[in-house]
Protein backbone atom coordinates (compact mmCIF):
# COMPACT_ATOMS: atom_id res chain seq x y z
CA UNK A 1 0.00 0.00 0.00
CA UNK A 2 1.24 3.24 -0.93
CA UNK A 3 2.80 5.54 1.79
CA UNK A 4 0.91 8.58 2.56
CA UNK A 5 3.38 11.85 2.79
CA UNK A 6 0.72 13.56 4.65
CA UNK A 7 3.24 16.43 5.79
CA UNK A 8 3.57 17.54 1.80
CA UNK A 9 -0.36 18.30 1.55
CA UNK A 10 -1.06 21.66 0.08
CA UNK A 11 -3.62 23.09 2.43
CA UNK A 12 -6.81 21.37 2.54
CA UNK A 13 -8.45 24.45 1.06
CA UNK A 14 -6.74 24.64 -2.07
CA UNK A 15 -7.48 21.30 -3.81
CA UNK A 16 -11.30 21.45 -2.08
CA UNK A 17 -11.68 24.57 -4.32
CA UNK A 18 -11.51 22.64 -7.66
CA UNK A 19 -13.66 20.04 -5.66
CA UNK A 20 -16.37 22.12 -4.69
CA UNK A 21 -16.52 24.05 -7.64
CA UNK A 22 -17.07 20.77 -9.62
CA UNK A 23 -20.83 19.62 -8.45
CA UNK A 24 -21.88 23.20 -9.75
CA UNK A 25 -21.05 23.00 -13.25
CA UNK A 26 -22.66 18.96 -13.11
CA UNK A 27 -25.86 21.00 -11.63
CA UNK A 28 -25.43 24.18 -14.73
CA UNK A 29 -25.58 21.11 -16.92
CA UNK A 30 -28.52 19.65 -15.67
CA UNK A 31 -30.45 23.04 -15.93
CA UNK A 32 -29.02 23.40 -19.49
CA UNK A 33 -30.93 20.41 -20.06
CA UNK A 34 -33.65 21.21 -18.25
CA UNK A 35 -34.47 24.21 -20.02
CA UNK A 36 -33.19 23.31 -23.36
CA UNK A 37 -35.27 19.42 -23.20
CA UNK A 38 -34.77 17.39 -26.13
CA UNK A 39 -32.88 20.06 -28.22
CA UNK A 40 -29.90 19.47 -26.13
CA UNK A 41 -29.72 15.79 -26.70
CA UNK A 42 -30.02 15.00 -30.25
CA UNK A 43 -27.58 16.81 -32.53
CA UNK A 44 -23.99 15.91 -31.18
CA UNK A 45 -23.51 19.47 -33.00
CA UNK A 46 -26.21 21.71 -32.00
CA UNK A 47 -24.71 24.58 -29.33
CA UNK A 48 -26.48 23.17 -26.43
CA UNK A 49 -24.52 19.57 -27.07
CA UNK A 50 -21.17 21.58 -27.40
CA UNK A 51 -21.90 23.58 -23.99
CA UNK A 52 -22.91 20.49 -21.74
CA UNK A 53 -20.48 18.55 -23.20
CA UNK A 54 -17.53 20.99 -21.91
CA UNK A 55 -19.53 22.11 -19.04
CA UNK A 56 -18.72 18.26 -17.80
CA UNK A 57 -15.45 17.79 -19.82
CA UNK A 58 -13.48 20.94 -18.54
CA UNK A 59 -15.94 22.51 -15.63
CA UNK A 60 -17.13 19.02 -13.66
CA UNK A 61 -14.14 16.71 -14.62
CA UNK A 62 -11.68 18.86 -15.25
CA UNK A 63 -12.34 20.80 -11.53
CA UNK A 64 -11.71 17.61 -9.83
CA UNK A 65 -8.54 15.75 -12.06
CA UNK A 66 -6.95 19.35 -11.69
CA UNK A 67 -8.12 19.60 -7.64
CA UNK A 68 -7.04 15.76 -7.12
CA UNK A 69 -3.93 15.91 -8.98
CA UNK A 70 -2.73 19.00 -6.84
CA UNK A 71 -3.59 16.48 -3.45
CA UNK A 72 -2.26 13.34 -4.99
CA UNK A 73 1.00 13.87 -6.55
CA UNK A 74 2.35 15.74 -3.27
CA UNK A 75 1.04 13.10 -0.94
CA UNK A 76 1.18 9.71 -2.68
CA UNK A 77 3.48 10.11 -5.87
CA UNK A 78 6.22 12.27 -3.81
CA UNK A 79 6.12 15.53 -6.97
CA UNK A 80 6.69 18.80 -6.14
CA UNK A 81 4.00 21.33 -7.13
CA UNK A 82 5.76 24.56 -8.92
CA UNK A 83 4.18 27.84 -8.06
CA UNK A 84 2.57 27.04 -4.58
CA UNK A 85 -0.40 28.22 -3.40
CA UNK A 86 -0.74 31.27 -5.90
CA UNK A 87 -0.45 29.56 -9.26
CA UNK A 88 -3.29 27.08 -7.93
CA UNK A 89 -5.92 29.75 -7.46
CA UNK A 90 -4.51 31.00 -10.70
CA UNK A 91 -4.81 27.89 -11.92
CA UNK A 92 -8.59 27.55 -11.08
CA UNK A 93 -9.37 31.06 -11.88
CA UNK A 94 -8.42 30.30 -15.47
CA UNK A 95 -9.99 26.97 -15.73
CA UNK A 96 -13.47 27.99 -14.88
CA UNK A 97 -12.84 31.21 -17.07
CA UNK A 98 -12.30 29.61 -19.96
CA UNK A 99 -15.20 26.93 -19.50
CA UNK A 100 -17.40 29.65 -18.68
CA UNK A 101 -16.42 31.49 -21.79
CA UNK A 102 -16.26 28.57 -24.15
CA UNK A 103 -19.79 27.52 -22.43
CA UNK A 104 -20.88 31.01 -23.35
CA UNK A 105 -19.49 31.03 -26.85
CA UNK A 106 -20.94 28.01 -27.90
CA UNK A 107 -25.04 28.81 -26.97
CA UNK A 108 -24.25 32.31 -28.38
CA UNK A 109 -22.68 31.67 -31.51
CA UNK A 110 -20.58 34.29 -30.26
CA UNK A 111 -16.96 33.13 -32.06
CA UNK A 112 -14.48 35.67 -30.39
CA UNK A 113 -16.15 35.03 -27.48
CA UNK A 114 -15.18 31.58 -28.19
CA UNK A 115 -11.92 32.42 -29.24
CA UNK A 116 -10.94 34.12 -25.78
CA UNK A 117 -11.93 31.80 -23.66
CA UNK A 118 -9.93 29.40 -25.82
CA UNK A 119 -6.74 31.63 -24.87
CA UNK A 120 -7.86 31.38 -21.33
CA UNK A 121 -7.97 27.58 -21.23
CA UNK A 122 -4.53 27.42 -23.36
CA UNK A 123 -3.42 29.16 -20.42
CA UNK A 124 -4.91 26.91 -17.81
CA UNK A 125 -3.58 23.77 -19.46
CA UNK A 126 -0.35 25.32 -19.49
CA UNK A 127 -0.41 26.39 -16.50
CA UNK A 128 -1.24 23.01 -15.14
CA UNK A 129 2.14 21.38 -17.42
CA UNK A 130 4.08 23.96 -16.02
CA UNK A 131 2.81 23.27 -12.24
CA UNK A 132 3.12 19.27 -12.26
CA UNK A 133 5.56 18.15 -15.38
CA UNK A 134 9.01 19.42 -13.95
CA UNK A 135 8.22 17.62 -10.22
CA UNK A 136 7.19 14.81 -11.96
CA UNK A 137 10.33 15.03 -14.14
CA UNK A 138 12.39 15.13 -11.77
CA UNK A 139 10.96 13.28 -8.15
CA UNK A 140 12.30 9.65 -7.36
CA UNK A 141 10.47 6.18 -7.73
CA UNK A 142 6.75 5.31 -8.79
CA UNK A 143 8.14 5.82 -12.28
CA UNK A 144 5.32 3.86 -13.32
CA UNK A 145 2.61 5.93 -11.72
CA UNK A 146 4.34 8.99 -12.81
CA UNK A 147 4.95 8.09 -16.39
CA UNK A 148 0.84 7.58 -16.50
CA UNK A 149 0.42 10.83 -15.21
CA UNK A 150 2.77 12.91 -16.99
CA UNK A 151 1.30 11.10 -20.03
CA UNK A 152 -2.71 12.17 -19.19
CA UNK A 153 -1.06 15.47 -18.55
CA UNK A 154 0.63 16.22 -22.02
CA UNK A 155 -2.80 13.95 -23.27
CA UNK A 156 -4.75 17.10 -22.04
CA UNK A 157 -2.44 19.66 -23.48
CA UNK A 158 -2.90 17.67 -27.29
CA UNK A 159 -6.82 17.87 -26.34
CA UNK A 160 -6.65 21.58 -25.30
CA UNK A 161 -4.43 22.16 -28.71
CA UNK A 162 -6.83 20.99 -30.87
CA UNK A 163 -10.12 22.01 -29.23
CA UNK A 164 -8.29 25.75 -29.91
CA UNK A 165 -7.40 24.77 -33.46
CA UNK A 166 -11.21 24.12 -34.10
CA UNK A 167 -11.79 27.08 -32.24
CA UNK A 168 -10.43 29.51 -34.20
CA UNK A 169 -11.31 27.68 -37.63
CA UNK A 170 -15.18 28.45 -35.98
CA UNK A 171 -14.53 31.59 -35.96
CA UNK A 172 -13.65 32.08 -39.46
CA UNK A 173 -10.08 32.42 -39.08
CA UNK A 174 -7.16 29.39 -40.54
CA UNK A 175 -7.53 27.19 -37.68
CA UNK A 176 -8.83 22.72 -37.92
CA UNK A 177 -11.78 21.51 -39.30
CA UNK A 178 -14.40 20.00 -37.32
CA UNK A 179 -14.26 16.81 -39.28
CA UNK A 180 -12.17 14.98 -38.35
CA UNK A 181 -10.85 16.79 -35.15
CA UNK A 182 -13.06 16.66 -33.29
CA UNK A 183 -13.39 13.10 -33.20
CA UNK A 184 -9.64 12.98 -32.36
CA UNK A 185 -10.00 15.75 -29.90
CA UNK A 186 -12.70 13.70 -28.50
CA UNK A 187 -10.54 10.48 -28.26
CA UNK A 188 -6.98 12.28 -26.76
CA UNK A 189 -9.09 13.82 -24.40
CA UNK A 190 -11.54 11.11 -22.89
CA UNK A 191 -8.96 8.00 -23.71
CA UNK A 192 -5.59 9.59 -23.17
CA UNK A 193 -6.56 12.51 -20.59
CA UNK A 194 -8.95 11.27 -18.10
CA UNK A 195 -8.92 7.19 -18.84
CA UNK A 196 -4.56 7.41 -18.70
CA UNK A 197 -4.81 9.57 -15.12
CA UNK A 198 -7.51 7.23 -13.90
CA UNK A 199 -5.96 3.86 -14.70
CA UNK A 200 -2.97 5.82 -13.19
CA UNK A 201 -4.31 7.13 -10.05
CA UNK A 202 -6.94 4.17 -9.41
CA UNK A 203 -4.03 1.40 -9.56
CA UNK A 204 -2.92 3.15 -6.45
CA UNK A 205 -6.15 4.17 -4.69
CA UNK A 206 -8.52 1.18 -5.58
CA UNK A 207 -6.27 -1.08 -3.15
CA UNK A 208 -6.45 1.70 -1.01
CA UNK A 209 -10.26 2.62 -1.50
CA UNK A 210 -11.45 -0.81 -2.40
CA UNK A 211 -9.54 -3.38 -1.30
CA UNK A 212 -8.33 -4.72 -4.47
CA UNK A 213 -5.32 -6.33 -5.66
CA UNK A 214 -3.27 -3.62 -8.11
CA UNK A 215 -2.39 -4.09 -11.83
CA UNK A 216 0.58 -5.96 -12.84
CA UNK A 217 3.53 -3.71 -13.81
CA UNK A 218 3.64 -5.30 -17.15
CA UNK A 219 -0.04 -4.92 -17.87
CA UNK A 220 -0.14 -1.48 -16.96
CA UNK A 221 2.85 -0.38 -18.89
CA UNK A 222 1.38 -2.76 -21.56
CA UNK A 223 -1.72 -0.60 -21.46
CA UNK A 224 -0.37 3.20 -21.58
CA UNK A 225 1.87 1.74 -24.22
CA UNK A 226 -1.04 0.70 -26.23
CA UNK A 227 -2.60 3.84 -25.78
CA UNK A 228 0.56 6.21 -27.30
CA UNK A 229 0.37 4.04 -30.21
CA UNK A 230 -3.13 4.13 -30.97
CA UNK A 231 -3.71 7.93 -30.62
CA UNK A 232 -0.75 8.95 -32.46
CA UNK A 233 -0.72 6.90 -35.73
CA UNK A 234 -4.52 6.12 -35.53
CA UNK A 235 -4.76 10.15 -35.65
CA UNK A 236 -2.31 10.67 -38.15
CA UNK A 237 -3.61 7.83 -40.46
CA UNK A 238 -7.61 9.15 -39.92
CA UNK A 239 -6.35 13.10 -40.90
CA UNK A 240 -4.15 11.28 -43.72
CA UNK A 241 -5.78 8.70 -45.39
CA UNK A 242 -9.22 9.73 -44.16
CA UNK A 243 -9.32 6.65 -42.42
CA UNK A 244 -11.05 6.13 -38.49
CA UNK A 245 -11.41 2.76 -38.49
CA UNK A 246 -8.09 2.16 -36.68
CA UNK A 247 -8.05 5.04 -33.96
CA UNK A 248 -11.92 4.04 -33.62
CA UNK A 249 -11.31 0.31 -32.66
CA UNK A 250 -7.76 0.75 -30.71
CA UNK A 251 -9.65 3.10 -28.56
CA UNK A 252 -12.58 0.57 -28.12
CA UNK A 253 -10.48 -1.93 -27.24
CA UNK A 254 -8.45 -0.30 -24.83
CA UNK A 255 -11.36 1.57 -23.22
CA UNK A 256 -12.91 -2.01 -22.58
CA UNK A 257 -9.49 -2.87 -21.50
CA UNK A 258 -9.85 -0.63 -18.99
CA UNK A 259 -13.38 -1.56 -18.03
CA UNK A 260 -12.79 -5.09 -17.76
CA UNK A 261 -9.50 -4.75 -16.09
CA UNK A 262 -11.22 -3.05 -13.35
CA UNK A 263 -14.34 -4.94 -12.91
CA UNK A 264 -12.16 -8.11 -12.71
CA UNK A 265 -10.16 -6.38 -9.71
CA UNK A 266 -13.29 -5.95 -7.89
CA UNK A 267 -14.04 -9.09 -8.61
CA UNK A 268 -11.30 -10.67 -7.48
CA UNK A 269 -10.55 -8.24 -4.29
CA UNK A 270 -9.10 -10.12 -1.53
CA UNK A 271 -10.60 -7.28 1.12
CA UNK A 272 -13.74 -5.69 -0.42
CA UNK A 273 -14.74 -2.34 1.49
CA UNK A 274 -15.54 1.07 0.86
CA UNK A 275 -19.22 -0.03 -0.70
CA UNK A 276 -20.77 2.95 -2.34
CA UNK A 277 -17.55 3.68 -4.03
CA UNK A 278 -17.15 -0.17 -5.32
CA UNK A 279 -20.59 0.58 -6.87
CA UNK A 280 -20.21 3.34 -8.32
CA UNK A 281 -17.17 2.03 -10.16
CA UNK A 282 -18.90 -0.39 -11.04
CA UNK A 283 -21.68 1.12 -12.64
CA UNK A 284 -18.91 3.43 -14.40
CA UNK A 285 -16.91 0.46 -15.60
CA UNK A 286 -20.33 -1.24 -17.30
CA UNK A 287 -20.92 2.09 -19.06
CA UNK A 288 -17.44 2.07 -20.45
CA UNK A 289 -17.35 -1.25 -21.26
CA UNK A 290 -20.51 -0.37 -23.41
CA UNK A 291 -19.93 3.15 -24.89
CA UNK A 292 -16.91 2.41 -27.75
CA UNK A 293 -19.04 -0.50 -29.25
CA UNK A 294 -21.67 2.24 -29.59
CA UNK A 295 -19.66 4.42 -31.98
CA UNK A 296 -20.73 2.74 -34.83
CA UNK A 297 -24.48 3.20 -34.24
CA UNK A 298 -26.45 6.51 -35.10
CA UNK A 299 -24.13 9.32 -34.70
CA UNK A 300 -22.18 8.54 -31.53
CA UNK A 301 -24.44 11.12 -29.07
CA UNK A 302 -25.39 7.62 -27.13
CA UNK A 303 -21.37 6.39 -27.07
CA UNK A 304 -20.79 9.89 -26.10
CA UNK A 305 -23.25 10.43 -23.38
CA UNK A 306 -22.11 7.05 -22.00
CA UNK A 307 -18.48 8.18 -21.59
CA UNK A 308 -18.51 11.59 -20.75
CA UNK A 309 -22.32 12.17 -18.61
CA UNK A 310 -22.36 8.79 -17.29
CA UNK A 311 -19.03 6.74 -17.01
CA UNK A 312 -16.33 8.68 -16.39
CA UNK A 313 -18.38 10.85 -13.54
CA UNK A 314 -19.51 7.88 -11.23
CA UNK A 315 -15.54 6.89 -11.25
CA UNK A 316 -14.88 10.57 -10.48
CA UNK A 317 -17.44 11.31 -8.24
CA UNK A 318 -16.83 8.90 -6.07
CA UNK A 319 -13.19 9.59 -5.52
CA UNK A 320 -14.09 13.13 -5.17
CA UNK A 321 -16.53 11.98 -2.16
CA UNK A 322 -13.47 10.18 -0.46
CA UNK A 323 -10.73 12.84 -1.38
CA UNK A 324 -12.89 15.93 0.28
CA UNK A 325 -13.53 13.45 3.43
CA UNK A 326 -9.93 13.04 3.25
CA UNK A 327 -8.89 16.73 2.74
CA UNK A 328 -11.63 17.47 5.93
CA UNK A 329 -9.24 14.60 7.72
CA UNK A 330 -6.16 16.46 7.08
CA UNK A 331 -7.56 19.78 8.40
CA UNK A 332 -8.64 18.74 11.45
CA UNK A 333 -5.22 17.14 12.57
CA UNK A 334 -3.65 19.92 11.26
CA UNK A 335 -5.97 22.13 13.47
CA UNK A 336 -5.98 20.02 16.38
CA UNK A 337 -3.15 20.17 19.52
CA UNK A 338 -1.29 16.35 19.51
CA UNK A 339 -3.06 13.55 21.33
CA UNK A 340 -6.46 14.73 20.03
CA UNK A 341 -8.63 12.60 18.03
CA UNK A 342 -10.08 13.79 15.37
CA UNK A 343 -13.29 12.66 13.77
CA UNK A 344 -12.20 9.53 10.89
CA UNK A 345 -13.17 10.26 7.28
CA UNK A 346 -15.98 7.89 7.23
CA UNK A 347 -17.68 10.17 10.42
CA UNK A 348 -16.36 13.30 8.00
CA UNK A 349 -18.99 11.85 5.38
CA UNK A 350 -20.48 8.40 6.03
CA UNK A 351 -21.60 5.42 3.95
CA UNK A 352 -25.09 6.87 3.87
CA UNK A 353 -24.11 10.32 2.84
CA UNK A 354 -22.35 8.51 -0.24
CA UNK A 355 -24.57 5.94 -1.04
CA UNK A 356 -27.42 8.81 -1.46
CA UNK A 357 -25.60 10.94 -3.74
CA UNK A 358 -24.64 8.10 -5.91
CA UNK A 359 -28.22 6.84 -6.01
CA UNK A 360 -29.12 9.68 -7.44
CA UNK A 361 -26.58 9.68 -10.17
CA UNK A 362 -27.25 6.31 -11.32
CA UNK A 363 -30.90 7.15 -11.44
CA UNK A 364 -29.91 10.44 -13.02
CA UNK A 365 -27.70 8.71 -15.84
CA UNK A 366 -30.70 6.14 -16.30
CA UNK A 367 -32.88 9.30 -17.58
CA UNK A 368 -30.13 10.51 -19.48
CA UNK A 369 -29.40 7.27 -21.41
CA UNK A 370 -33.38 6.98 -21.64
CA UNK A 371 -33.75 10.60 -22.51
CA UNK A 372 -30.84 9.86 -25.60
CA UNK A 373 -32.18 6.52 -26.61
CA UNK A 374 -35.57 7.77 -27.45
CA UNK A 375 -35.67 11.67 -27.87
CA UNK A 376 -38.71 13.17 -26.12
CA UNK A 377 -39.13 16.85 -24.60
CA UNK A 378 -40.54 15.45 -21.53
CA UNK A 379 -38.06 13.13 -20.64
CA UNK A 380 -34.69 15.37 -21.67
CA UNK A 381 -36.02 18.03 -18.93
CA UNK A 382 -36.61 15.30 -16.89
CA UNK A 383 -33.08 14.20 -17.11
CA UNK A 384 -31.85 17.07 -16.39
CA UNK A 385 -33.37 17.55 -13.42
CA UNK A 386 -32.35 14.45 -11.95
CA UNK A 387 -28.75 15.99 -12.98
CA UNK A 388 -29.14 19.00 -11.24
CA UNK A 389 -30.34 17.41 -7.80
CA UNK A 390 -28.15 14.83 -8.66
CA UNK A 391 -24.93 16.94 -8.45
CA UNK A 392 -27.13 19.53 -6.17
CA UNK A 393 -26.84 16.22 -3.80
CA UNK A 394 -23.33 15.80 -4.10
CA UNK A 395 -22.59 19.45 -3.49
CA UNK A 396 -24.79 19.44 -0.31
CA UNK A 397 -22.85 16.16 0.77
CA UNK A 398 -18.86 17.90 0.59
CA UNK A 399 -20.10 21.04 2.20
CA UNK A 400 -21.09 18.90 5.04
CA UNK A 401 -17.65 17.81 5.51
CA UNK A 402 -16.55 21.23 6.08
CA UNK A 403 -19.65 21.51 8.54
CA UNK A 404 -18.76 18.40 10.70
CA UNK A 405 -15.31 19.59 11.14
CA UNK A 406 -16.26 23.23 12.18
CA UNK A 407 -18.97 21.63 14.90
CA UNK A 408 -15.87 19.50 15.83
CA UNK A 409 -13.62 22.60 16.23
CA UNK A 410 -16.09 24.41 17.61
CA UNK A 411 -17.71 21.97 19.85
CA UNK A 412 -13.61 21.81 21.90
CA UNK A 413 -12.27 24.99 22.70
CA UNK A 414 -8.94 24.27 22.16
CA UNK A 415 -5.66 26.53 20.80
CA UNK A 416 -4.54 25.38 17.34
CA UNK A 417 -0.87 24.48 17.66
CA UNK A 418 1.35 26.77 16.96
CA UNK A 419 3.11 25.97 13.77
CA UNK A 420 1.48 24.12 10.83
CA UNK A 421 4.00 21.50 10.16
CA UNK A 422 2.10 17.79 9.76
CA UNK A 423 3.58 15.73 13.04
CA UNK A 424 2.74 12.98 10.85
CA UNK A 425 5.53 12.82 8.50
CA UNK A 426 4.20 9.61 6.90
CA UNK A 427 1.14 7.68 7.74
CA UNK A 428 2.71 5.20 9.89
CA UNK A 429 1.71 5.21 14.19
CA UNK A 430 4.14 7.00 16.75
CA UNK A 431 2.70 5.00 19.21
CA UNK A 432 -0.65 4.09 20.72
CA UNK A 433 -2.29 7.43 20.66
CA UNK A 434 -0.80 8.45 17.82
CA UNK A 435 -1.70 5.71 15.70
CA UNK A 436 -5.49 5.93 16.15
CA UNK A 437 -4.75 10.15 15.01
CA UNK A 438 -2.57 8.80 12.26
CA UNK A 439 -4.98 6.32 10.59
CA UNK A 440 -8.19 8.57 8.54
CA UNK A 441 -10.26 5.87 8.78
CA UNK A 442 -10.19 5.44 12.47
CA UNK A 443 -13.24 6.25 14.47
CA UNK A 444 -12.49 8.12 17.62
CA UNK A 445 -14.30 7.35 20.75
CA UNK A 446 -15.16 10.93 22.02
CA UNK A 447 -17.01 11.89 18.39
C1 LIG B 1 -8.92 23.86 -24.18
C2 LIG B 1 -9.98 23.23 -24.00
C3 LIG B 1 -10.98 22.88 -25.08
C4 LIG B 1 -11.42 23.60 -26.17
C5 LIG B 1 -11.01 24.98 -26.58
C6 LIG B 1 -12.40 22.76 -26.85
C7 LIG B 1 -13.05 23.13 -28.04
C8 LIG B 1 -13.87 22.29 -28.75
C9 LIG B 1 -14.45 22.63 -30.04
C10 LIG B 1 -14.27 23.94 -30.77
C11 LIG B 1 -15.18 21.56 -30.44
C12 LIG B 1 -15.97 21.39 -31.76
C13 LIG B 1 -17.23 22.11 -31.65
C14 LIG B 1 -18.12 21.95 -32.81
O1 LIG B 1 -18.26 20.85 -33.24
O2 LIG B 1 -18.67 22.95 -33.25
C15 LIG B 1 -15.07 20.56 -29.41
C16 LIG B 1 -15.70 19.35 -29.46
C17 LIG B 1 -15.59 18.42 -28.47
N1 LIG B 1 -14.82 18.52 -27.33
FE1 LIG B 1 -13.68 20.04 -26.76
N2 LIG B 1 -12.53 21.57 -26.20
C18 LIG B 1 -11.68 21.61 -25.10
C19 LIG B 1 -11.46 20.64 -24.17
C20 LIG B 1 -12.10 19.44 -24.21
C21 LIG B 1 -11.85 18.37 -23.28
C22 LIG B 1 -10.85 18.42 -22.13
C23 LIG B 1 -12.66 17.33 -23.67
C24 LIG B 1 -12.81 15.96 -23.09
C25 LIG B 1 -12.12 15.30 -22.49
C26 LIG B 1 -13.42 17.78 -24.80
C27 LIG B 1 -14.35 17.00 -25.45
C28 LIG B 1 -14.98 17.35 -26.63
C29 LIG B 1 -15.90 16.48 -27.35
C30 LIG B 1 -16.37 15.12 -26.89
C31 LIG B 1 -16.27 17.15 -28.51
C32 LIG B 1 -17.20 16.64 -29.62
C33 LIG B 1 -18.57 17.09 -29.29
C34 LIG B 1 -19.56 16.56 -30.28
O3 LIG B 1 -19.22 16.27 -31.34
O4 LIG B 1 -20.70 16.47 -29.86
N3 LIG B 1 -13.06 19.06 -25.12
N4 LIG B 1 -14.26 21.03 -28.40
Amino acid sequence: MARLALDRAPAPALPRRFLLSAPLWGALTGVLLLAGGEAAVVDRWSPMTLAAVHMLTLGMLGNVMFGALLQFLPVVAGVRITGGPRAAHLLHALLNLGAAGLVAGFLGRWWDGLLMAAAVLALAFGCLAVMTLPGLWRAAGQALLRTGIAMAILAALVTAALGIGMTVGLSGRAGLPLQPWADIHAGWGVLGWMLVLIASVGRVTMPMFQGTASTSVRSQSTWLLAVLMVLLPGSIHWVVDGEPGALRLGAALLVTAFALAGLWLQWSAPRKRGRPLVRSWRAGLLALLVAPWLLGVGDGMLAGILAIAVGVPLLVIGMQMEIVAFLGWIGLQRACPRGVLVPSVQQLLPDADKGRVLAWHVAACALLIAAVAWPHDGLARLAGLALLLAYGALWCALRRVGRRSDDFLSSRPFHPPASAPDRHSAAEPANQDDRHAADPTHATNDA
